[in-house]
């Protein structure tokens, strides 16, 4: 790709959005925190920079700030919000500090229709979201006014030579209807891009990166789990360097029913030469005892890492490890603002690279999950693999509530299969976030035939969800959870009931433990 726009990140919840909205027009975009240096802005060679907003003041003490020769490099900018405060305080504008929030919709007048806001017409109102507590109150020099709303007097300014632009409100959340107009006016006519990024051209791109980077007699690792990230991951790096990478795929034991069998299956028919551990019997003698969801979890990880290590260091010349991260999980890790509480520990596979004195590659890490399955899709994954539903790294192990033994793990396998099976076989699979089946560390009596039982009970989880930080239960038809029910009662040896799970997240979270 020739054409690139860089967004730099001071904070703000929709600053993923801006990369999107430009990448969605065929251009290439990537978001970098706000403190990389000069030198690296420059190695990027942007055809653009976008400053994103932020929960700051530019007055406050640690105020993210950048360095004022940026303006020089003659790389048209266009600060969004926070942004272009920012760059009004930084060129000698003056923000006016402020309490009071401008919070939700606004109308903008346009009074000048220069590149930034051309084909929107000169006196036209339109709609545009609003999300700011500061604003500008005196432009600086060399800046004039493109448009205003009635508490925002600069809401969208321009410097009258340099290539450098403002906006008050958020172009980039739906609710700006301008919104796709003004990215498209700053790409196209301003920075002067033209549309050269699709999957293929990304894939294209990644591949020879990789066979650039990874020198002949060198050799990749990777943890393969059989989802797409993983699997993904692999394929790029194949067919970069063949079976010059070695990916491994650890059976941890608390996978779900035919999981190891199908995920190597598969991979065959993908070209992969994986390496296959089943160290079951390791992970559930130390999970033997372990009730508290915490340490199973950190469990499985150490346990993971540890063997993953060892078979890792059978091959010979491995230098690098390739990890499936999207850019979700870069967000969470690199936030300026620091780590929020942890209320589950997601990190799975944390610290590997370290220990292992591995280098990292790590193709899909300006990527958001959507454009995960298009290029899967590219590389000819199957459906089910794409649209998979997400599955926790610890597995099953946090959906028995409790200690994990062998006897539970048949049992809630069995039931997770007849939940998997009824959900594709009614249609919901595919229009659900998550279901699943959770056992419960508690046995009720029950009657079969002229016996009294006292058995285990499965809850069905299923939810619905954007992006799993909410979650509402999905109201299933009656007639599906009465199949679910039945079949589960009847089939699966050591369950008497079947409860239906209606808390939404939050309060509850999606997993039980
Ligand atoms: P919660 O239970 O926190 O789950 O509402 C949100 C999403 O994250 C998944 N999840 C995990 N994924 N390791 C993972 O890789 C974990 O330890 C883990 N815990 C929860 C969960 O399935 C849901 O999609």
């Amino acid at each position: 790709m020739k054409y690139k726009i860089l967004v730099l990140d001071f904070g703000s919840q929709t600053t993923q959005l801006i990369a999107r909205r430009i990448r969605e027009q065929g251009v290439y975009s990537e978001i970098n925190p706000c403190f990389v240096s000069l030198e690296e802005i420059k190695a990027f060679n942007p055809s653009g920079i976008i400053f994103s907003g932020g929960p700051s003041s530019v007055y406050d003490k640690d105020a993210p700030k950048i360095d004022p020769k940026i303006f020089d490099l003659n790389i048209p900018i266009l600060g969004i919000c926070y942004g272009a405060q920012l760059i009004s305080y930084l060129l000698g504008g003056k923000v006016e500090k402020s309490n009071k929030r401008e919070y939700g919709p606004a109308y903008i007048e346009i009074l000048e229709e220069n590149k930034l806001l051309k084909g929107l017409g000169k006196g036209n109102k339109y709609k545009v979201w609003m999300s700011h507590s500061d604003r500008i109150e005196k432009l600086p020099e060399g800046f004039y006014t493109l448009a205003k709303t009635e508490h925002s007097p600069f809401a969208a300014v321009a410097h009258k030579i340099k290539p450098i632009y403002g906006v008050q409100f958020h172009p980039e959340v739906a609710h700006t209807e301008i919104g796709l107009q003004i990215f498209k006016n700053f790409v196209f006519e301003i920075c002067k891009c033209q549309a050269d990024w699709n999957m293929p051209s990304f894939i294209e791109k990644t591949v020879e990166e990789i066979r650039h980077k990874v020198k002949a007699n060198e050799r990749v690792i990777c943890a393969l789990s059989g989802g797409i990230d993983s699997t993904v991951t692999a394929l790029l790096v194949h067919k970069a360097i063949g079976d010059r990478l070695i990916p491994i795929f650890v059976n941890n034991g608390v996978l779900r029913k035919n999981e190891p069998e199908e995920v190597l299956k598969l991979m065959k028919e993908l070209g992969l030469k994986v390496h296959y551990v089943d160290a079951s019997a390791i992970f559930l003698e130390k999970l033997k005892g372990v009730e508290d969801p915490e340490k199973k979890r950190r469990i499985i990880g150490e346990t993971f890492i540890e063997i993953f290590e060892k078979e890792g260091k059978k091959f010979e010349k491995v230098v690098y490890l390739a990890q499936g991260t999207l850019y979700p999980d870069v967000i969470e890790s690199v936030s300026f603002r620091g780590p929020s509480v942890t209320i589950k520990t997601h990190h799975n596979v944390g610290g590997l690279p370290e220990r292992m004195n591995l280098k990292l590659i790590e193709p899909l890490r300006e990527l958001f999950k959507d454009e995960v399955r298009k290029i899967a899709e590219v590389l000819g994954l199957p459906k089910h693999i794409i649209w998979r539903q997400p599955f926790p790294g610890p597995g099953l192990a946090i959906r028995i509530i409790g200690e994990v033994t062998k006897d539970k793990l048949d049992i809630l396998r069995e039931a997770d299969a007849i939940v998997t099976e009824e959900m594709l076989k009614s249609g919901w699979y595919y229009k659900v976030w998550q279901s699943f089946a959770v056992l419960l560390p508690i046995k009720t009596v029950g009657v079969m035939g002229d016996y009294r039982t006292y058995e285990y009970v499965i809850a069905i989880r299923c939810v619905e969800s954007q992006d799993a930080m909410t979650a509402d239960w999905v109201k299933l038809p009656y007639e599906l959870l009465e199949r679910l029910s039945n079949r589960i009662i009847n089939e699966v040896k050591g369950v008497n009931r079947v409860v239906y799970d209606i808390s939404s997240k939050p309060p509850a979270t999606i997993e039980w433990e």
